[in-house]
This record gives structure tokens, C-alpha cells and sequence, in this order.
């Protein structure tokens, strides 16, 4: 039997304040999240749907150095700025705190003590990686160097991304400071440590128990398994660093605590925040109760702090308090996105940021596309030509479309007014039952965190919907039928109705737009879907197109977004080996550039005439941030001459420049160390 709980807990995981949000985010955790909080609010269960800004560690240290600021300004920025973009996206949180306020730091500070005065930290004085040259012990991060497991070079110093293994600095074999790329030196100092190790055998337990009764992701056991193998490790809870929160002893005073120990700490004091805002105590409901379920959405290089560091910290609560804190029920961790073919990388500046997406495209657009390819069970793609296709046919053909003809021809056709059911026919029938039986399918595929499966029901009802109309044909039994048309009628509203419902945990602002074309309410029940609840007789709003189709040119201009152009998709990523057949393949020649001028409406792009021997062409490039065009004007460049031609933003190009970019991202444009003639083949 399934366990029936009283309300449910959600957190998404809490990003760092030190960069904004990209797709890979939404896709990891914040989407799934927001579709399960939307879809339990629609069932009428008690809801509360946190997140905030993680605001401590390292990599926020290290960013305000770089931009020589401080770390609150850096979290400062980030924070609004990340806050804003969620909300833009559609993200429902009940709340979005911050782990800088005092309010978390006397959380965390009330874990570590709690733990120190049970005697369950251990004190150990040992040896760490210091580097030199700053003056400081190296953090977990900033220690890189050969994977002792894998043997992959670029391991970290926490972790080692190519085998996932958990590591400590100590272990990484040949180390380097990520700083200074010194080899740094091992220096005494004291830590306290979490004795992971002891909850092993109850973390195993209790994971087994979860998953008999919630069903736990594949890869996340498999994740946890490897863990477990390895055997828990005493894992340190405090760094010798500034930035943090303070640790609250006495000889402690330039330490703070480990990020992570505190940051997971951060869904509490941001549920305490949501309740002191509106003088409850609801937040102890949620979190101390065993009537709460509770679901942690993440990323999976989250999965070790929230499937097996965070429970063993709330045992070690629990085991000494009369205050029981629930644990994850489930913790649903996506795996990651990729952009075209290749991860996403801050530093190789391959990405799509979700603020600059969204000045370009509807978020409901992105909502759909993102959510019908979750990496669920294994990394996925995101596709510009994949978005453009489900915006154009999945959205504007199939659920607008259905929209728009059904409201459009009760504003023709009957006033405006919802039309009277008649005499129910075999066809009617079939499509009343489909109706009956979605909201329970769609319901039970998020019940089970299948968003990609439940999303396809979705727009399957959307297609059913207009394969009704086209069969029911209402144009024609408008005059030969009036009662076979209106009783066609009056279904398709209920079913523009149920898409309004059943569609709104994936396309939140859609849902709204039309349930104010139906003149409905915003409060509605999710098992409302399956009903004829629409009254005859009454009058609809006025209609609004939902979707405008996206046009090739726009997604040209908007695929510049994720890179600097054309250009610039050289260098991103590590290369397969080539054959010298393969590399003869490219017509590669100098050019002369003879005109240069900047695209209108793009800040990116400039439109180049080159002479290659007796040919002239034209070029799109994605350097106007680097080049006024007269700088170009009678210059050499390089050009690969027999690129497939591509319209970038309704402008044919007709080859591509070859360009680097320097280690400030300026892009400098490729020449020959002496003056040759256009169109000489460079080999
Ligand atoms: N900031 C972390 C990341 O982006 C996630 C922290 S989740 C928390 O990977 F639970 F620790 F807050
Ligand atoms: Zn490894």
C-alpha cells in the first residue's frame, strides 16, 4: 500500500550566486521540480515548493577576486538576477531565500552544534595542500590533478567527473593549485569531521525503503551503489576560509563551515523564512512530520550530498533531538543536457543563458521543448532546429491551432456563446472517454517523475482533440446538422478546457491565456479535466493567438546567442580525429575583404564581400563586437570556402572566416605571415 501523506515538501537544488542561469539548470532540476509542484497544487495538496540562492564556497570567492569585488556583491547581483530569471521562466516557488541571511547562518550553526555537543564530530589535525604563493589551504576545488581511480587528468580535488568517484584532495595524485598551477605544499591545520561512515548501513536501509516505496531512479541507486562500495569516508565539515558561515567555537574562529554541509541546510531556513514572513510555523509541519513527503529535485553531480550526505546529517539530528526531521522520500536527479552535441562549458563559453533566451522566445516555448526531452534516464540534446520544430508543429499546428478553431468558430458561429450538448454519437463517445482517461494517465506519469512521457500524453490529447474536429466536421453539420455541430462544439470546448488544466504544469502561461479566452478561473481541480463542466450558455472571452511560428532567419540569428557566430564553433569543443581525406575535403583560400558592414538589428554580426581569385562572396561573421568593419576592409583572411551556404538572420553567407579568440575572448581574425594573392588554397 502506498503510503498516504499530508502534504508534500519540494526543493530544487539552490544555485550558486556566482553565474546566471543556463538551460542545462532548468533541464537538471528547476523544470522537473516546478511541473511536480504545479501538478500536486492542481490535485489540491498542501504544497510548499522551495529554492534560494547558494550563496558560500569557493567558486563565489574566486569569481569576486577575478572581477576584484567582494563576495556579497558578487551574490548580490547574481541573486536578483537569477531570482528574476526563474520567475520570467515560470518558476513557482513558494520561496527563493539566499544562504547569506542570519537566518540560515543560525541553522547551519545550529546543526554543527547540535552534532559537536552529541560528540558525534570528530577533531583531527592534519596535513592540507596549501598553496604559497596566495597564502591559502587549497579548498577540495582548487586542487586538481590525476583521478586515483580512472587515472583521468583533470580530476578535482572533491570529485573526479570522468568516473564520479568522491574524492579528497590528498588522494589526487601529481596535485596543482587551480590558482596559481603551483604544486602546493601540505601544512598543518585542524578540521572537525562528519563520521559518514557509521550511517552507512542505515543510509543503505533507508534508501532501499524509499525506493520500495517511491520508486527511485535507475541511475540515482546506481550512483549511491558506488558509494556504498567505496565505503563512507569521514567527510570534514569545516574550511579554512573567510567567506561562509563562521563556525560557532571557540579556536574555529577563521574557519567556516563546508559549503555543502551548510547549503543543504539552506531548504530549511529557506521554509523557516517562508513561514516567519507570514507568522506560521508551518515550516515545522513540513519538515518535522512523517506525513510529509518530501521530494529533492537535482542535477546528478548532486546526488551524493542529497542522497547520502544530507540524510546522514538529519539522522545525526534526529538521533538527538525530540524535533525529527523527514527525510527525502525521492530524490528524482536528472542527468545533464547537452547544447548541439557538446556539454555545457562556463569556461570554453559554450552555453545558453536563460535570461537572454527568453528576451528572444515565449518561456512556455522553452518550457515545452526542454520538458518533452528531459535527460531523464540518460544525458539529452538541445537543438535549436528541435525548438523551432515543436514550437512550429507541436505547439502552433497542434495545441493552438485546436485552440484557435474551436474558440473561432463559436465566436462565428454561435455568438460567443457555449453551445448546448445533444445526442451523444459513437464518435463522440470515443473522444469523451479519451478525455475521462487523461488527467489520471498524465497524473500518474509526474506522479512517477516521467515529465518527457506525461508532456507526449499531453500533446496526444491536443492531436485527439483535432482529429475530433476534423472528423466531427462542424463546418459542414453547422447547416445540414445544427445538433451534431454543437454538440461537436460543446466538447471541443470542454477539451480546450481539460488542455487549459492538464497542459498548465508545462506551459503555465499558456494555461492562463486560455482560460481566460474561456472566461474561466484560474482555481481549478485537476481531476476537473475529465468533466463536461462547461455551461451552456455562456459567454467566452475574446481570443488571442497562443503561438506565432518561429521563422528560420529568427533562429539563425538566435542559435549567435549560444556562441560569438559562425566563427566561433571551431574551438569549442575537443575534435574526433580526422582522416587528411576528411580535412582535404575543405576548400580552404585567403580572401581579400574589399566590403565590411554591420547587420542591422544585430550587435554581433557583419556582412563581408570577399575576393577569392576571380570570385567575390559573401560572409556573415559573428565578430562585430570585435572588429569595427572598416579595420577589415583590405585585409587577408581565411576563409573555408566551400561551407554549405546558410542564411544567418535572412542574409545568405557564403563561407566561413576563420578566426581565434585570445585569452581576453577577443576573436582576431586569421591572416597569412605574408602578403599572398586571394585566393590561394591554404593547405
Ligand atoms: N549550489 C549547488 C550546485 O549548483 C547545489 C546546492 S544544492 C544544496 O551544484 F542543497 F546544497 F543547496
Ligand atoms: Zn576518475
Amino acid at each position: 500500500m502506498k503510503k498516504q501523506y499530508k502534504r508534500i515538501l519540494i526543493t530544487a537544488a539552490l544555485p550558486y550566486a556566482n553565474g546566471k542561469i543556463h538551460l542545462g539548470h532548468l533541464a537538471g532540476a528547476y523544470l522537473p521540480a516546478d511541473i511536480y509542484a504545479r501538478y500536486q497544487r492542481a490535485k489540491k495538496k498542501e504544497v510548499v515548493f522551495i529554492c534560494g540562492s547558494d550563496e558560500h564556497g569557493v567558486p563565489i570567492t574566486i569569481t569576486a577576486e577575478n572581477e576584484k569585488t567582494t563576495p556579497q556583491k558578487i551574490v548580490d547581483r547574481y541573486h536578483e538576477l537569477n531570482k528574476q530569471t526563474f520567475e520570467k521562466f515560470g518558476m513557482s516557488f513558494d520561496n527563493y531565500s539566499r544562504t547569506s541571511i542570519p537566518l540560515h547562518h543560525q541553522t547551519a550553526q545550529e546543526f554543527f552544534l547540535k552534532m559537536y555537543n552529541a560528540g558525534i564530530l570528530i577533531e583531527k589535525k592534519e596535513k592540507q595542500l596549501y598553496d604559497e604563493k596566495v597564502k591559502m589551504f587549497l579548498p577540495d576545488r582548487y586542487v586538481e590533478g590525476t583521478c586515483p581511480k580512472c587515472g583521468a587528468e583533470d580530476a578535482r580535488g572533491d570529485q573526479c567527473e570522468k568516473c564520479g568517484t568522491f574524492l579528497s584532495p590528498n588522494e589526487i595524485i601529481n596535485p596543482r593549485s587551480k590558482i596559481t598551477g603551483e604544486t602546493p605544499v601540505l601544512k598543518e591545520t585542524s578540521h572537525w569531521y562528519f563520521p559518514l561512515g557509521k550511517y552507512q548501513k542505515r543510509l543503505q536501509d533507508y534508501i532501499k525503503e524509499k525506493n520500495e516505496e517511491d520508486g527511485w531512479r535507475e541511475n540515482v541507486l546506481k550512483y549511491c551503489q558506488t558509494w556504498f562500495n567505496e565505503g563512507l569516508q569521514d567527510r570534514a565539515v569545516t574550511r579554512d576560509l573567510q567567506w561562509g558561515v563562521p563556525v560557532p567555537i571557540a579556536g574555529y574562529e577563521n574557519k567556516v563551515l563546508y559549503v555543502w554541509f551548510e547549503a543543504v541546510l539552506g531548504y530549511i531556513s529557506s521554509t523557516k523564512e517562508w513561514s516567519y514572513k507570514q507568522n506560521h510555523q508551518k515550516w515545522r509541519e513540513f519538515w518535522l512530520s512523517e506525513d510529509t513527503k518530501y521530494v529533492a529535485f537535482i542535477g546528478k553531480d548532486n546526488v551524493v550530498f542529497h542522497c547520502i550526505v544530507f540524510p546522514a546529517m538529519l539522522m545525526a539530528w534526529n538521533d538527538n533531538s525530540e524535533d525529527k526531521y523527514v527525510l527525502p522520500t525521492n530524490v528524482p536527479a536528472n542527468e545533464f543536457l547537452n547544447l548541439e552535441g557538446q556539454k555545457f562549458s562556463k569556461s570554453r563559453g559554450w552555453g545558453l543563458y536563460v535570461d537572454e533566451f527568453l528576451e528572444k522566445y515565449p518561456a512556455d516555448s522553452l518550457r515545452y521543448a526542454l520538458t518533452i526531452n528531459l535527460p531523464e534516464m540518460r544525458d539529452s540534446d538541445f537543438y535549436w532546429s528541435d525548438f523551432q520544430a515543436r514550437h512550429n508543429n507541436e505547439l502552433a499546428n497542434t495545441l493552438g491551432n485546436f485552440v484557435n478553431r474551436t474558440l473561432t468558430f463559436v465566436h462565428k458561429n454561435y455568438n460567443g456563446k457555449v453551445p448546448a450538448i445533444g445526442k451523444i454519437s459513437e464518435l463522440d463517445e470515443n473522444f469523451i472517454n479519451e478525455m475521462r482517461k487523461a488527467p489520471e494517465i498524465i497524473g500518474n506519469l509526474i506522479e512517477k517523475y516521467r515529465f518527457r512521457d506525461a508532456t507526449l500524453e499531453m500533446m496526444n490529447l491536443a492531436r485527439l482533440a483535432n482529429k475530433y474536429f476534423n472528423d466531427a466536421e462542424p463546418w459542414k453539420t453547422l447547416k445540414q446538422a445544427p445538433d451534431r455541430c454543437s454538440t461537436t462544439i460543446y466538447l471541443c470546448l470542454n477539451a480546450v478546457k481539460a488542455l487549459s488544466i492538464l497542459f498548465e504544469p508545462v506551459l503555465p502561461f499558456t494555461s492562463k491565456k486560455i482560460r481566460k479566452m474561456l472566461n474561466l478561473k484560474d482555481n481549478y481541480y485537476w481531476d476537473d479535466a475529465s468533466e463536461l463542466s462547461m455551461k451552456s450558455g455562456e459567454q467566452i472571452g475574446e481570443i488571442e493567438i497562443l503561438f506565432n511560428k518561429i521563422e528560420n532567419e529568427f533562429i539563425s540569428e538566435s542559435s549567435q546567442l549560444m556562441s560569438e557566430g559562425p566563427v566561433m564553433t571551431q574551438e569549442v569543443m575537443q575534435k574526433q580525429t580526422v582522416t587528411i581525406e576528411e580535412f582535404k575535403k575543405l576548400d580552404l583560400r585567403v580572401a581579400k575583404v574589399i566590403e565590411c558592414e554591420k547587420v542591422q538589428k544585430s550587435n554581433k554580426l557583419l556582412k563581408l564581400q570577399v575576393k577569392i581569385g576571380n570570385e567575390i562572396k559573401q560572409l556573415v561573421a559573428g565578430i562585430a563586437q570585435h572588429y569595427q568593419p572598416e579595420e577589415l576592409v583590405g585585409k587577408n583572411i581565411i576563409v573555408v570556402k566551400n561551407l554549405q551556404k546558410t542564411s544567418i538572420m535572412g542574409i545568405d553567407s557564403e563561407g566561413m572566416m576563420l578566426a581565434a579568440s585570445d585569452q581576453n575572448g577577443k576573436l582576431v581574425y586569421i591572416t597569412t605571415s605574408t602578403d599572398i594573392e586571394d585566393g590561394s588554397i591554404v593547405k
